[in-house]
């Protein structure tokens, strides 16, 4: 016997009742967050490496020439000419893709949270926090101005004799001495490279938190360390223009 069917009687919703809360955004601020800390890290990496290579200026043509062929040849013969930097390239440009709109999404979701309110009383202190969207944009502009200048070779960017790199050899050195010897491009580059520090500063003390870094010392010497990093890297990049245009590095 098979039991009568049954109706449930749902009750209208009042004008008056309270709504449901919206529903969530996707993808959640958290999961933005978390894509943002480990792409920055993945850039504050590139970015100490690079510097420390870059440091190799200071060895002459004769060792950062050979340096920029190694990275070209890098697993060869598993991997083609070039196949191991085609793959950094493109980890970072995912990076950098990924970065850039988790970074749109947040910063257009938290001026939609806060409408008309401005925060103020921030001190000096902040700076790098509220500057973080416009050092980012510089560095973004960098970035494509660099490649212009010191990987394709394109004019007006790059000097007028940038000479390409060929599976035989690089010509690393002869290109950045000539680039950084046009003052206006070595101040360009210093001007970035502090806006990078600042940069790198704000954003390494931001993954701690969005890692889920917790305890008051952990966090101290967190700080310390991005701030140390991001000190290196400046400074360390800061000194080859200033090389390069005193002489030091010719
Ligand atoms: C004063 C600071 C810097 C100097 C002197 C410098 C120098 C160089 C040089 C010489 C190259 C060409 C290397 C080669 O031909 O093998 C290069 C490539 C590159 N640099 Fe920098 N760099 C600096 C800062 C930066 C920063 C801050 C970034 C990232 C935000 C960056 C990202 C890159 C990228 C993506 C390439 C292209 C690599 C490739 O695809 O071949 N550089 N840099």
């Amino acid at each position: 016997m098979g039991s009568a069917p049954q109706i449930a009687v749902v009750p209208a919703p009042r004008a008056d009742a309270p709504r449901s809360p919206a529903r969530a955004p996707r993808p959640s601020s958290i999961a933005l967050k978390v894509t943002m800390a480990v792409t920055g890290t993945v850039f504050a990496l590139f970015v100490l490496v690079h510097m420390i290579g870059n440091l190799k200026a200071y060895t002459g043509a004769e060792h950062f020439d050979p340096y920029a062929h190694w990275l070209r040849t890098l697993f060869e013969p598993l991997l083609p000419y070039e196949g191991m930097l085609w793959i950094l390239r493109t980890v970072l440009l995912l990076c950098l893709l990924a970065h850039v709109g988790a970074s749109i999404v947040l910063v257009v979701r938290a001026r939609r949270a806060r409408g008309r309110f401005r925060r103020t009383g921030m001190g000096w202190r902040r700076l790098p926090a509220t500057l973080m969207p416009y050092t980012g944009l510089v560095l973004l502009v960098f970035i494509v101005v660099h490649i212009l200048d010191l990987t394709t070779g394109t004019a007006p960017v790059a000097p007028e004799n940038f000479e390409p790199a060929t599976p035989e050899t690089a010509h690393a050195y002869h290109n950045l001495v000539e680039s950084l010897s046009r003052w206006p491009m070595a101040l360009f580059y210093i001007v970035v490279m502090v806006l990078l520090g600042l940069h790198l500063v704000h954003g390494l003390l931001t993954a701690a938190n969005d890692f889920g870094v917790t305890g008051h010392r952990v966090r101290r010497y967190w700080a310390l360390a991005g701030a140390v990093i991001a000190g290196a890297v400046a400074v360390g990049n800061i000194s080859i223009p200033v090389a390069v245009l005193t002489g030091v590095v010719s």
